[in-house]
This record gives C-alpha cells, structure tokens and sequence, in this order.
C-alpha cells in the first residue's frame, strides 16, 4: 500500500476545503457529526475521527492547515493520500516551504467565476517548481464551481492555454457542490505520481 503526499493550492475562496474535506455548506449533517464525534485525544493532543466513505480527519486545526487521509483506489491498486488543504489567504511562508518540499503532487485550484484566482496559479508553480527543483512535478489544474456556468468569468480556452503552457498540464473543471469531477482529479494525480 503506498501513501502519497499532495497539497491542495490556491487562492482564497475557490473550494479547496470544499474538494477535499467536508464543508458545511455542502455536508451539514457531516459536520454536526464531525463535531459530535471530534474529541481531543489526551494521548496525541490530536483529533480523530471517521465520517463519509473513505475520508478520514487525521488532525484538525483550524488556525493553520487541515490535512485529510483518503484511500482511493487507482487501477486497481489501493493508495493512501494525505491531503493538505492550505489556507489561501497567507503569504509565503516558511511553512509553506516545507510543505511544498514534501508535497509529492500539487492540485492548483482556482474558481471559474474568478479570473484572478487563475491568474494566481502561475505564481504557486513557480514556486513549487523552484522549492522542489523539478520542472515536471505531478499537478493537476483545476477549476471549480463549474455548477456556476452563468457566473463564468474564465473561458475554458483560458485555462487549456495556462495548461498547454505549462506542458499539458491535466485539467478538470470540477464542481465540489456536486461532486462533479473531484474524484477524478484526485486520481489524475496519484496516477502521476506513481508514474513519476
Ligand atoms: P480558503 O480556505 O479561504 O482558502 O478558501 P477555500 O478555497 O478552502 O474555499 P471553500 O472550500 O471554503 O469554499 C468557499 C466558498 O465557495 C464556500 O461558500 C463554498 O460553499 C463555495 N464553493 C466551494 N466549492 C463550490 C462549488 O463547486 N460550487 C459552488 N457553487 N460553490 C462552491
Ligand atoms: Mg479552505
């Protein structure tokens, strides 16, 4: 069984919590569930618990990062992902350093009703590029809200030219309220990895 490391990037607002964990928008029972079952654990100081399908809360602290453990299965092979959601306000950090240094495969989320919010990604894969030192580092692009078609503000074509610039990057248009495309996403990359 193989574990795999992937960060969820972006700018504030697209639905990167959305996409990976549990929103309370989207979930509302999930969360009144999470927040009957989250206790600290006195051992580890750390929060455990087990809600819808395979997604599992390892750790919750909402003043830093969430990360989420998923199990997905990939051509038939099972595979474990710890899932970093970032908040999409901060600055670059130190700490975003190190987790662009673990990260083994990056999701660059931005929302279709914003253009600015796919004008930050070039920004991020810079980085990512530069921190980890590899032009070819697994990443997937992804535009979400695409259930928001009348709010649109990105036209596809914008983003397959982001996507061809960068070497024929993947790219999905999701939609976390419908959970439209998010699974896919997830194993477009873990596929990437292990290809890598
Ligand atoms: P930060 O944590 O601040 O960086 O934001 P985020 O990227 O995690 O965004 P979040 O998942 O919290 O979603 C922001 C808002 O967008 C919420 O009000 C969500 O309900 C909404 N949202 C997220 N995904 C979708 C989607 O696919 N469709 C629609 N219509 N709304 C969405
Ligand atoms: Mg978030």
């Amino acid at each position: 069984q193989r574990e795999y490391h992937i960060v969820v990037l972006g700018a504030g607002g697209v639905g990167k919590s959305c996409l990976t964990g549990i929103h309370p928008s989207v979930f509302p029972a999930a969360l009144l569930r999470m927040k009957g079952i989250l206790r600290p654990n006195s051992d580890t100081d750390q929060f455990t618990a087990q809600f819808v399908q395979n997604v599992w809360i390892e750790s919750y602290d909402p003043t830093i990062e969430d990360s989420y453990r998923k199990q997905i299965e990939v051509d038939g092979r099972q595979c474990i992902l710890e899932i970093l959601d970032t908040a999409g306000t901060e600055q670059f950090t130190a700490m975003r350093e190190l987790y662009m240094k673990q990260g083994q495969g990056f999701l660059l989320v931005f929302s279709i009703t914003s253009m600015s919010s796919l004008n930050e990604l070039s920004e991020l894969r810079e980085q990512i590029i530069r921190i980890k030192d590899d032009e070819k580092v697994p990443l997937v692009i992804v535009g979400n809200k695409s259930d928001l078609e009348e709010d649109r503000a990105v036209p596809r074509a914008r983003a397959f030219g982001l996507s061809q610039n960068w070497g024929n990057a993947p790219y999905y248009e999701t939609s976390a309220r419908r959970r439209a495309n998010v699974n896919e996403v997830f194993v477009d990359l873990c596929r990437q990895i292990i290809r890598k």
